[in-house]
């Protein structure tokens, strides 16, 4: 059944020709939340997929903006800390901070010092694995607050990029584009 739900959002995923630039094909996950029944399937995917392979995490890190929506989730269902990390300038307190390249652009990601305790274990989730430059700032960032990254979580994958070469801790995709 975990197949029909996998099918049915891959199905919908939006793709965008040259957008933000030429030459990159932009997969829109969006475009698939549209569906309610493709919320709904997802949702399950990946509650099934964490509470299954990582049932003892302490806490979900979620990557600003879309692992948002993906880390609450799971949080609330697990019934463990939810953890944002943010682009610069939006979090209060003290924080860590990695300067990291993005598929097109460079950012900074901070989380809050004190959001992980250290030897707490997690999972970090994101939408996408493009580079791996956003999943191996956030992998730092929590080992710089003293917390056990178990696995990263995207639900895409653009394979051909091979992002994960920069990610030193086990990655799982839902989808993957070749
Ligand atoms: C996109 C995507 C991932 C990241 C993947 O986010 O949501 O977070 O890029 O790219 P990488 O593997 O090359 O680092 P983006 O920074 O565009 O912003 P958003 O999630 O806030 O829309
Ligand atoms: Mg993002």
């Amino acid at each position: 059944i975990d197949l029909e739900r996998l099918n049915l959002l891959k199905s919908k995923i939006g793709e965008y020709p040259d957008f933000p630039k030429k030459g990159i094909n932009f997969k829109d996950i969006f475009t698939a939340f549209r569906d309610g029944k493709v919320c709904a399937a997802t949702k399950n995917l990946v509650l099934n997929y964490v509470k299954k392979n990582h049932p003892n995490i302490d806490a979900v890190v979620g990557l600003d903006a879309r692992g948002f929506l993906f880390s609450f989730l799971i949080a609330a269902e697990m019934e463990i800390g939810c953890v944002p990390i943010r682009k610069k300038g939006k979090l209060p307190g003290k924080t860590e901070k990695v300067e990291y390249n993005l598929e097109y652009g460079t950012d900074i990601f901070e989380v809050q010092s004190d959001s992980i305790k250290p030897g707490q274990k997690v999972v970090i989730i994101d939408d996408l694995l493009a580079t791996g430059g956003s999943l191996k700032a956030a992998n730092e960032l929590i080992k710089k607050c003293g917390g056990i990254v178990e696995a990263n979580i995207v639900i895409l994958e653009l394979r051909s990029i091979n992002g994960r070469k920069n990610l030193d801790v086990p990655v799982f995709s839902f989808i993957q584009y070749a």
